[in-house]
């Protein structure tokens, strides 16, 4: 087969991966063909443009290291990462809606002991967090794996800024008491731009869009025989709530941040400042490993 045009040379590239033995391979590379051929056809774009294109991947490609995914970003920026966690993780009643993992998780967190400051001595307003895990039927799921990890009051992680503060904080892993309960101290996060110094950056400029997320606290939650949670709990009020640059806000997962007055804190501390309390029960839907 040879002198393909606009019109014939899809069905060839068809043609040709029509003996893939692996059918899902067969079924991914047959639709991957399809869209990409309709999106060139729709676009058609110039010869420039095309290398524009193939800049773009280069340059995102080349940005990406041990800690920088700037894939994994162009894919949160496009919406991809929350339709793909949307077709995998529908939640039955009573189980946490998912949202994404983003890239400041870090494996090796620290253990804490409940009730523990994870602030690192960093500045910012007090938050107390408190919360419960159990099934969707309401049984506690005592000794589940809470692992918590947010920015500071200026939106930077840890992770950002080591060189400055010196080792991890605002993030820890903690196990929830016999009757499923968890409670620690850190401070309020703030809301911040993912990074945008490079080409995902330069796409979001170009399509007219900020770069913002809303401020929030990061959880990944596991117990024996229950699915994996990955969520956040975003900060009630903030202006970025309907706009997240990566999509990823559900109603379900938005909570009031309540100011308290300096006093006796619900874990029984002292406070000599006012501080936020934050409480969320989650739910964790039954079933196999993540
Ligand atoms: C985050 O919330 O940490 C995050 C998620 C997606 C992209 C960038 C950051
Ligand atoms: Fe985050």
């Amino acid at each position: 087969m040879r002198n393909f045009n606009e019109n014939t040379i899809t069905d060839a590239v068809l043609a040709r991966i029509s003996d893939a033995s692996n059918p899902r391979i067969k079924q991914i590379s047959e639709a991957l063909v399809r869209h990409l051929h309709a999106f060139v056809r729709e676009v058609r774009p110039s010869q420039k443009e095309w290398e524009q294109g193939i800049d773009f991947l280069t340059r995102t490609g080349h940005m990406c290291d041990d800690k920088r995914q700037e894939f994994i970003l162009l894919s949160d920026a496009l919406g991809v990462s929350m339709l793909v966690d949307a077709i995998n993780h529908p939640q039955p009643e009573g189980a946490t809606e998912t949202t994404v993992l983003g890239p400041f998780y870090v494996q090796a967190a620290p253990d804490k002991a409940l009730g523990e400051d994870i602030s690192g001595g960093l500045e910012g307003e007090p938050l107390l967090v408190t919360g419960s895990v159990s099934s969707p039927d309401g049984k506690p799921l005592a000794g589940a794996t809470i692992d918590v990890w947010h920015s500071d009051d200026d939106g930077y992680y840890d992770v950002q800024q080591l060189e400055k503060i010196g080792d991890l904080a605002m993030r820890a892993r903690f196990h929830a008491d016999d009757n499923g309960r968890f409670h620690f101290w850190s401070i309020k996060p703030a809301a911040y731009p993912i990074p945008h110094d490079g080409p995902v950056g330069q796409m979001l400029e170009a399509q007219g869009r900020h770069p913002w997320r809303p401020a929030h606290v990061h959880f990944m939650i596991s117990a024996p025989g229950h699915e994996q949670l990955v969520t956040h709990v975003f900060v009630a009020g903030d202006k970025y709530l309907d706009s997240d640059v990566v999509f990823g806000v559900k109603d379900s997962l938005i909570r009031e941040f309540v100011r308290r007055e300096r006093g006796t804190a619900p874990d029984g501390r002292h406070m000599d400042a006012p501080f936020y309390h934050l409480n969320y029960d989650f739910g964790l839907k039954p079933g196999g490993s993540r």
